[in-house]
């Protein structure tokens, strides 16, 4: 068994990493109805929070049903930090997740995400006064290091643990990779192999097939796995991953039936939770992904994403269930 402070998990979890504009709360349900036994919200910004902007205030909603649940905060000021946390904590998740790992250059600019890999001590004091605020526990979600030249995550894990973090999901990139080459699990496997840590430590990056994620427990020897790009229009995989690991074989491939089920539901879930315009919008970008392969999509895609009323929508996907019945999608 795995353990996150309390929270008890089964051996090798299997976590949906947090994703902006992916992992809201329809996403999450649906994966947690596959197998997943963490989410994690997208990421949201301790500045957005504390400002009270609709955007940041909104990714705090969780549901009972996709329990436990991680909520990401990034930011680089203590201040905001802290505030945002007693904000974060009003929603009552499982867990605080800190985002000491997003690439990108509008929060690297400002010292937020993968840009506090540059002053390892102010990441400790960070996680250190957050870890105080809390009774809540504390998770951090990083990345190897700022380049190939500076990574020393083994020394960063650890001292993130003696201040107070209950666990670490590490992506096998520095952030000078961004999402180029191949993800490393060799300095991951070194910071779980350290005898000194005794928090979970969770591999991330690049679990895109059951096998990798075998490799992942069995050849690194980590204590579970973090999945992303890997679930976008796939919530099955975790059940995929899982029952190949009960079995050793492979699931049949999806059916349309239940892709098309999919599809319907998170509509459904993402209008009751912000309303037919909003709900409607915002999940356009998912249908792509679930019906990925099928001939010609593009005249169904559209139908799917030009209108403002989701029984045109709804209509679109049925026309694709009759359509495409004898489809044979591959995974
Ligand atoms: C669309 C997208 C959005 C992401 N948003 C976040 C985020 O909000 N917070 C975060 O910590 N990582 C974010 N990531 C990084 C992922 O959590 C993960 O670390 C990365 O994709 C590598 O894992 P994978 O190979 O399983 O996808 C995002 C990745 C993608 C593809």
């Amino acid at each position: 068994m795995v353990k996150i402070a309390d929270i008890e998990l089964p051996d090798f979890p299997l976590l949906l990493a947090p994703m902006e504009d992916v992992s809201d709360p329809p996403f999450r349900a649906l994966c947690k109805e596959q197998g997943a036994d963490v989410v994690y919200t997208e990421f949201i910004s301790s500045e957005g929070l504390i400002r009270d902007a609709a955007k940041s205030t909104m990714k705090l909603d969780i549901y009972e049903k996709e329990r436990p649940v991680g909520i990401q905060i990034f930011g680089a000021n203590l201040d905001s930090m802290l505030e945002a946390v007693d904000i974060v904590e009003k929603s009552n998740p499982d867990i605080i997740d800190i985002n000491f790992g997003c690439p990108v250059k509008k929060v690297v600019s400002k010292g937020a995400g993968a840009g506090i890999l540059k002053d390892v001590c102010l990441m400790e004091s960070l996680t250190a006064e957050i870890v105080k605020r809390t009774k809540l526990p504390v998770t951090v979600k990083t990345r190897l290091g700022w380049d190939h030249d500076s990574i020393k995550i083994v020394e960063v894990a650890e001292r993130l643990q003696d201040v107070g973090c209950k666990a670490i999901s590490i992506h096998g990139r520095t952030r000078a990779q961004m999402y180029k080459g191949n993800a490393d699990w060799k300095p991951i496997a070194e910071v779980k192999n350290n005898p000194r840590m005794h928090i979970p430590v969770f591999g991330n990056g690049d679990v895109n097939t059951p096998e990798r994620a075998v490799e992942m427990r069995d050849k690194y020897g980590l204590d579970g796995a973090m999945i992303g790009r890997a679930t976008i229009g796939n919530p099955w995989f975790f059940k995929q991953v899982k029952h190949y690991f009960k079995t050793g074989e492979h699931l049949p491939p999806i059916t349309l039936e239940e892709r098309v089920e999919a599809a319907k539901r998170h509509l459904q879930m993402a209008i009751d939770w912000k309303g037919e315009k909003l709900g409607v919008f915002e999940t356009r970008r998912h249908y792509t992904n679930y019906f990925k392969g099928i001939p010609h999509f593009k005249e169904y895609r559209m139908k799917m994403v030009t209108s403002d009323d989701s029984k045109d929508v709804f209509a679109a996907f049925d026309e694709v269930l009759e359509n495409f019945k004898d489809y044979q999608f591959v995974s």
